[in-house]
């Protein structure tokens, strides 16, 4: 553990000091609102939980607020960057690291396509009410229909950019873009509220139905391990969409990734993690029960919900300034993801995991240009050919088994280096632990089976790749064979 910090203070892979708690807070909101708010809402109360979904981002909600608490205590323990890899590297050993970073580029990488996806879609509606449209073939895959995603693309290219210029100007446009975002969702939560019909939500909870797929892989794992039949609604269906909607969460552990970056890490991390959190949770409950109040759950937009709304009950200029303020908004997200993965393969080439040349620290800029540059590209191809809604369910599997990793790191730490000061501390360990990961296995099995074995076969691709490479260059793995060497 004391390695992993003196390691960060090599100069030549040495990143700067300069974020407050506030940078960490706005950090945390920027990519925590995005797709999930804007795109998922009116998706999961139309086909699984109906007003209910305000329901579901309870639940959601309250698994991150678990692993919050867990992740803050680590992030203020090791304040090195890397988020959960860098935890689990410290307290679990080099495999369950190496198995978490992996994870975390489903998450952050993968992500970061999803919403860039999003984000064009968003685009392409603004283009066209100014009467501009893209040709089919460059606006991205639909219903089985191949197409290049050009904008996605392209968003990810032009971001990449900005994050090699430097944190400095990366962090104030975002704070822009964060303002911004966070107005237009104020807008729908009060100029909405008036636009309610008590109707609406009656049933609330609309009775359960068999599921329209079928059984098959396509069913939640709990529902085929129980021998339950496949449904959609009902109180089951509020667990199910909770496991979908908790894309709209993820991010609020990248603040724990910035640590390295931060002035007073011990301080400010827990800070930034359990704030932008709070203020997330509140946004989404008011945005989805004003959403499945001003339009009936079943009618609503599974494209662009939100602006849908206000459209249909006669508010195009709403709409408009809804769907840009998304667009913006969701630009800031996409970025964040694409610093959170930068850094966390940054901190996997430094430990010699992945090969050494991606975490040189550029001369002018003190920021990891390589893995940062690799990194942009990949995700820039991804971006141009992914669909939606497959991979958020493989986002959210990867995340929340880092969740479990991560509070299973907290209990071992506590026993293996009770001696460490942790500026957080979290509370009534091993209760809260324990129930973070019995949450989160919850969620994924609320996720649908074939969901799990695409999440199997990511990581068995994983262990092949750490056995041929990561196993024999690692440097605590050189470090522990020099001496017998010399
Ligand atoms: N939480 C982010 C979103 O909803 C990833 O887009």
């Amino acid at each position: 553990m004391e390695q992993s910090i003196l390691d960060t203070e090599e100069p030549e892979h040495t990143l700067k000091k300069s974020l407050s708690a506030l940078d960490l807070t706005v950090f945390g909101v920027g990519v925590v609102i995005g797709t999930g708010i804007f795109v998922l809402t009116g998706k999961i109360a139309k086909e699984q939980a109906g007003p209910a979904v305000a329901l579901a981002f309870v639940v959601a909600g309250v698994v991150c607020a678990l692993a919050a608490l867990c992740y803050a205590e680590f992030a203020s323990t090791v304040p090195v960057a890397g988020s959960a890899y860098t935890f689990s590297y410290a307290s679990l050993g080099e495999l369950p690291a190496w198995i978490i970073g992996w994870d975390l580029i489903l998450e952050l990488a993968l992500g970061c396509a999803v919403v860039a996806v999003g984000w064009s879609g968003y685009m392409r509606e603004l283009l066209g009410s100014g009467g501009w449209a893209l040709p089919t073939i460059l606006s991205g895959t639909h219903e089985g229909r191949f197409g290049f995603d050009l904008l996605a693309c392209i968003l990810v290219l032009v971001l990449t950019g900005i994050l090699v210029l430097g944190m400095k100007l990366s962090s104030r446009v975002t704070a822009v873009v964060v303002g911004i975002k966070v107005t237009v969702v104020l807008l729908v939560i009060i100029a909405g509220a008036f636009m309610i019909t008590g109707a609406n939500y009656h049933p609330f909870i609309p009775p359960s139905r068999p599921s329209a797929a079928g059984g098959g892989l396509s069913a939640p794992l709990a529902e085929l391990m129980f021998g339950f039949t496949p449904t959609t609604f009902g109180v089951m269906g509020i667990f199910a969409a909770a496991a979908v909607v908790f894309f709209a969460f993820i991010g609020f552990d990248i603040v724990a990734t910035a640590a390295e970056e931060t002035r007073n890490p011990q301080r400010d991390v827990p800070r930034g993690i359990l704030g932008s959190l709070a203020i997330c949770t509140v946004l989404y409950v008011a945005v989805s029960i004003v959403v499945t109040g001003m339009e009936k759950y079943s009618k609503l937009s599974t494209d662009a919900p939100l602006a849908d709304a206000f459209k249909v009950l006669g508010h195009p200029f709403f709409a408009d300034v809804i769907s840009f303020g998304a667009a913006v908004g969701l630009t800031s997200v996409c970025m964040i993801l694409l610093l959170g993965q930068s850094r966390v393969f940054f901190a996997m080439s430094r430990d010699g995991l992945l090969p050494r040349v991606f975490s040189r620290a550029h001369p002018r800029y003190g920021t990891p240009y390589r893995s940062t540059i690799a990194l942009g590209v990949v995700v820039a191809i991804a971006s141009g050919f992914t669909s939606i809604d497959v991979l958020a369910e493989l986002v959210n599997i990867g995340t929340l088994f880092a969740f479990v990793v991560v509070a299973v790191g907290v209990i071992i730490l506590r026993r293996s280096r009770p001696d460490l000061p942790r500026a957080f501390r979290t509370p009534w360990v091993p209760v809260v632990p324990v129930l973070s990961v019995l949450a989160s296995v919850w969620l994924m099995l609320n996720l649908p089976a074939e969901t799990w074995v695409r999440f199997g076969i990511w990581m068995v691709v994983g262990f092949v790749i750490y056995f041929l490479y990561g196993r024999s260059h690692s440097r605590l793995g050189l470090r522990n064979r020099r001496p017998t060497e010399d």
